[in-house]
């Protein structure tokens, strides 16, 4: 399979050897209710992922924890053989339990047992970039990541795993895996309303790392402001395009993986994040999340 050369908003970004699209994709909602079992229209899923292609999308999100193992599964119906250009991005760190939680899963053999099941329901004999996801459901959790953050940079080493990176963390989790190996990217919540990492952002572009944020749209809860509405009305995009174009405006090495379910959201979503703010309209969006 081959990726078309659509130009896409944002251009692209190097991540250790691999250059991808700034505008990705997020697989998560793939899943079905709450991120538990199959999609209620999986030939729907299908449609989407193999959209994410044929927009010349490169840089797909997912984890062997949604579903379990449905997104991953989807994706490997989808798309495999994967396009040379495409890079998918997994992470370990936590299970799923029966009530439809995100139990931590961090000892060493979690991390390799997890590292597996990726291999497994991808179909690929090493992944492309690996996330070590801390915290909890809450948010970052302070506290060492070095022995399951060591136990990944050992799988790196057997060949499982080629980039690293760190999901959910504190800036000084990051700093700490930093120490240990290179990592290539940072993904943590962030939005127009959820702004807590505006510095690690900034620190991680002078530094050449990319900042991944998840919920660029507000996950769950659709994001909802009156100054996004407003500043929506006047360069007549959506509210999800403005939040969209804002990400990609705040810094060169914010890369976006914003989900959806529906090829029609797809589509827009690109179609809308090249959307060029002017200044009045920056400074209103930053208000938000001040
Ligand atoms: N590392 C972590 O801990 C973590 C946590 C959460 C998520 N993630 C990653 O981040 C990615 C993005 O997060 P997310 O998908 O949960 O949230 P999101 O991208 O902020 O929002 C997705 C929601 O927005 C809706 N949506 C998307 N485009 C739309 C449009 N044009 N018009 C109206 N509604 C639209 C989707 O509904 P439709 O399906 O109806 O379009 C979906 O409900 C995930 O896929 C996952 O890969 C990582």
């Amino acid at each position: 399979m081959t990726t078309s050369s659509t130009t896409l908003p944002g251009g692209t970004w190097s991540m250790g050897d691999r250059t991808v699209t700034r505008f990705g994709y997020g697989a998560m909602q793939l899943a079905g209710p709450w991120v538990m079992g199959p999609p209620a229209d999986h030939d729907g899923a299908l449609a989407v992922l193999r959209e994410v292609v044929d927009l010349g999308i490169t840089h797909l999100d997912t984890s062997a924890a949604y579903g379990p193992h449905v997104t991953n599964r989807l994706i490997r119906e989808a798309l495999h053989p994967y396009p040379d250009a495409l890079l998918v991005a997994t992470k370990v760190g936590a299970d799923r339990d029966a009530q439809g939680g995100w139990p931590p899963a961090r000892r060493p053999a979690d991390i390799r047992r997890q590292v597996q099941e990726n291999l497994d329901d991808l179909g690929v004999d090493s992944l492309d970039l690996v996330y070590l996801r801390l915290g909890d459901a809450e948010g970052p959790v302070a506290g060492s990541l070095a022995a399951p953050f060591e136990t990944l940079v050992e799988l790196q080493e057997q060949g499982l795993v080629r980039h690293l990176g760190v999901s959910n963390a504190t800036a000084e989790q990051v700093a700490e895996a930093r120490a240990i190996a290179p990592i290539v990217c940072v993904q943590n919540m962030y939005n127009l309303a959820h702004r807590a990492d505006d510095e690690l952002v900034d620190a991680l572009a002078a530094d050449g790392i990319a900042y991944v944020p998840f919920f660029p749209l507000g996950g769950f809860s659709p994001l909802q402001s009156a100054a996004l509405s407003a500043v929506a009305d006047r360069t007549g995009a959506t509210p999800m395009s403005v939040a969209l174009a804002w990400l990609l405006q705040r810094s060169p090495n914010v890369l976006l993986i914003p989900g959806t379910s529906s090829v029609a959201h797809l589509r827009e979503n690109v179609a809308g994040a090249g959307l060029q703010l002017a200044a009045d309209d920056v400074a209103e969006l930053d208000a938000i999340g001040r």
